[in-house]
């Protein structure tokens, strides 16, 4: 028989410090009013200066370990992040060695904010071609070292969290990871993060001009988002053959509540069965689906059968989406 990814645990970890607007309201021009119109955000967390992105994957670990879950036969680990701890050893190694896995791959997967998508239909199509059995899909982003400080556009939008999920291989009876789609397109003049790339080597005039910190037009952004989001959204669907009518639960990137309000009100979705955690995290670029699906799942929002509907859009650009039938 063959074999079907399905998520089998799932675990989050959330910084202790609390960012709130009224905070950035101190040092920048802007509001509280402001924030939370235009991004559905109010406060956002942010990690230890002494806690790197392993660190904060780690303790998302840890998490999941306090739920009984045995981890011993992961045989393949792979980390979302535009943060890692260096170029190498990947983020994703440093945590084989951690969890003393022997017979294990590793890959740190850059993908922005769709980090977590792609990761899990990876995850899926691994584990579908027989190569794993395990695969752990560690979202981690210290992503509030990135934004320049003075930038009101962008400071105020991330938040740094880690989320862990457990991929695993089931018997085919229909139920885990059922339609996937991705997609990219380069529009580095609207979104981009280039400080330490070989072309992009960090020198104290690039600093000076805040130049090896995240760009973005943020409306430009906005317009692509809104439209590929619905895209992906329908190409997942149809590939199953499953109506958005039919699903229980949609989480979407948590970039802005304003691009989810839009698609969830033009697919005529209700905002009900959307899972939202913007107001409290902020945008945790690619932890933030695993935060938001965490959340809906141990709040027990999630059911045997339910169909649950994942999509994301970031920079790169990249998109993409994932639709389960939970088991
Ligand atoms: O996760 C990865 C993908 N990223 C996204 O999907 C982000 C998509 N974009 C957005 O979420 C929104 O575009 C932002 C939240 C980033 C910005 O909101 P906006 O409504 O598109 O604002 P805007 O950039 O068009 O700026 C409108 C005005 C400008 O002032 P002027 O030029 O009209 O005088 C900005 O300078 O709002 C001003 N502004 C602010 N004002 C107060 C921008 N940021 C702030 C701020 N406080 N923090």
């Amino acid at each position: 028989m063959s074999k079907k990814a399905y998520i089998k645990a799932l675990a989050n970890y959330i910084p202790e410090k609390v960012v709130t607007n009224y905070d950035f309201e101190k040092t920048l021009d802007t509001s509280h009013d402001w924030i939370v119109t235009r991004t559905g955000i109010e406060t956002r967390h942010m990690s230890r200066d002494d806690e790197s992105a392993y660190d904060m994957a780690m303790s998302a670990i840890n998490n999941l370990k306090l739920q009984g879950i045995d981890l011993s036969e992961v045989d393949g680990i792979i980390v979302p992040t535009t943060t890692k701890e260096y170029i190498f050893p990947s983020t994703a190694t440093l945590i084989q060695n951690a969890l003393g896995l022997k017979n294990c791959f590793t890959l740190d997967l850059s993908a922005a904010c769709s980090g977590y998508i792609y990761s899990l239909n990876t995850a899926t199509s691994l584990i579908e071609s027989g190569m794993c059995k395990n695969v752990l899909v560690v979202a981690t982003e210290k992503i509030t070292k990135d934004p320049n400080p003075e930038d009101r556009g962008t400071v105020i939008l991330f938040g740094d969290s880690a989320s862990v999920a457990l991929v695993s291989a089931r018997e085919d009876d229909g139920r885990g990871i059922i339609a996937m789609q991705m997609k990219s397109e380069v529009r580095e003049d609207i979104i981009s993060l280039k400080a330490s790339g070989s072309a992009f080597p960090i020198t104290p005039e690039r600093m000076d001009n805040h130049e090896h910190q995240i760009f973005m037009e943020g409306s430009e952004v906005f317009k692509i988002a809104v439209t590929e989001f619905a895209n992906s959204m329908n190409q997942v669907l149809e590939k199953a053959g499953v109506s958005l009518d039919q699903v229980a639960l949609f989480v979407p990137h948590q970039a802005n509540i304003r691009i989810i309000q839009y698609v969830a009100k033009k697919s005529n979705f209700p905002i009900e069965k959307v899972s939202l955690i913007i107001h409290k995290y902020g945008n945790t670029s690619a932890s933030s689906i695993g935060l938001g699906l965490t959340e809906a799942y141990h709040e027990g929002r999630i059911k045997k059968d339910d169909y649950v509907l994942l999509t994301a859009f970031g920079g790169g650009l990249t998109w993409g989406s994932t639709l389960i039938k939970w088991a």
